[in-house]
């Protein structure tokens, strides 16, 4: 199959793919999403196959507004109104229990709830209100790769086995949205993501919990994604908590180096070797998988170090993910 590249003005074209079953990635503001109509199983089954994913890791329903969302939800409960009125369209996924006989056991996992999610993104937008229908949205990677921040990413992982992909250029957070649980009785962040816990008690106006991944699997349910190997290179990825630690490191033409520029500029290897996250934690945010996407594609790359950032409510997402990729592998640790 070939892959078609879609600039802007030809979101038609995507629409009349997505309509007859095919999958199409769209850009989001957190990074590209691998779509398809989400009341075809065919269809849904099709994303799970094109990105490896295991079919017990359910997929997130992307809507164009709260009004499309409330078709597929039992119900739409107070607290999910007050999100979103504050936070959609945003980088915030809700997790409601499921309209039954709404949507594919695919798209689910067999569970009774699901996660809706309305990026920041007029395409994206234009797209699902022209189709009529919500599509599915996992992240638009190979499974355990890092999630795609652009179209090339996207296209290195699915190209031949998806029909298009939307360019819609670098997406502007960089990391997956902030999924919160509200089937349960206290809301609990199970993915954090650029919303924080803070940002959604304050909405909420009540406490809001993290799951840690140190809660039992029977007292609050997790992101069933939470489990497998995730944004990780085929190299293995070190966390360097203090910055001061690289100067102890032997560098040699092996490894790779991610960090801010300031600390890169300390450090004495080819420019190759080196990858720029940038000037603070949001540029980090931003350019995070992608730095993981350049040492893993350099086959003479061994390991690879990455700057961590002390941890607080800022850095939830970026550590989350890093210390993901690393195995919980940190320097000094
Ligand atoms: O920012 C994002 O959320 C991106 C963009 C493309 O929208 N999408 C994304 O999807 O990150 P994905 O599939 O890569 O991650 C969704 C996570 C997975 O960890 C999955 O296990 C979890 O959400 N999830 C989906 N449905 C769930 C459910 N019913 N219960 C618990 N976890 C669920
Ligand atoms: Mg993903």
């Amino acid at each position: 199959m070939e892959t078609q590249i879609f600039k802007k003005d030809q979101i038609d074209d995507a629409v009349k793919l997505l309509a007859k079953g095919e999958l199409v990635a769209f850009p989001t503001e957190t990074v590209y999403g691998l779509g398809a109509i989400a009341t075809n199983e065919k269809s849904v089954k099709g994303v799970y196959a094109a990105k490896g994913r295991p079919s017990d890791n359910p997929l997130i329903v992307t809507v164009s507004d709260e009004k499309m969302m409330a078709k597929y939800a039992k119900e739409v409960p107070e607290r999910a109104k007050k999100l979103i009125k504050h936070f959609w369209p945003g980088p915030l996924t809700l997790l409601l229990f499921v309209k039954p006989g709404t949507l594919p056991d695919a798209v689910t996992g067999g569970l009774d709830t699901v996660a809706f999610r309305c990026p920041d993104d007029q395409l994206t937008h234009d797209l699902i209100a022209k189709l009529g229908y919500p599509i599915v949205g996992p992240s638009a990677n190979t499974s355990t790769k890092p999630s795609p921040t652009t179209a090339e990413h996207v296209y290195h992982d699915l190209k031949g086995k998806i029909a298009g992909i939307i360019d819609g250029g670098p997406t502007r957070v960089g990391l997956e949205s902030t999924i919160i649980d509200l089937s349960v009785d206290t809301p609990i962040v199970l993915r954090p993501g650029e919303i924080t816990p803070e940002e959604l008690s304050e909405v909420l106006g009540e406490k809001v919990l993290i799951n840690t991944g140190k809660v039992s699997d029977k007292d609050v349910p997790k992101a069933p994604g939470m489990k497998y190997r995730h944004y990780a290179p085929s190299e293995p990825v070190i966390v360097v908590d203090d910055p001061s630690d690289f100067a102890k490191i032997k560098f040699d033409e092996k490894t790779g180096v991610a960090a801010l520029d300031s600390v890169l500029a300390k450090i004495d290897l080819p420019a190759e070797n080196k990858f720029d996250l940038g000037n603070n934690l949001v540029d980090a945010d931003h350019n995070l998988f992608g730095g993981l996407r350049y040492f893993d594609d350099k086959a003479e790359i061994e390991t690879i170090y990455v700057q961590g950032f002390d941890e607080g409510e800022e850095s939830l997402a970026y550590m989350n993910r890093l210390n993901k990729a690393a195995g919980g592998h940190h320097f000094n640790k």
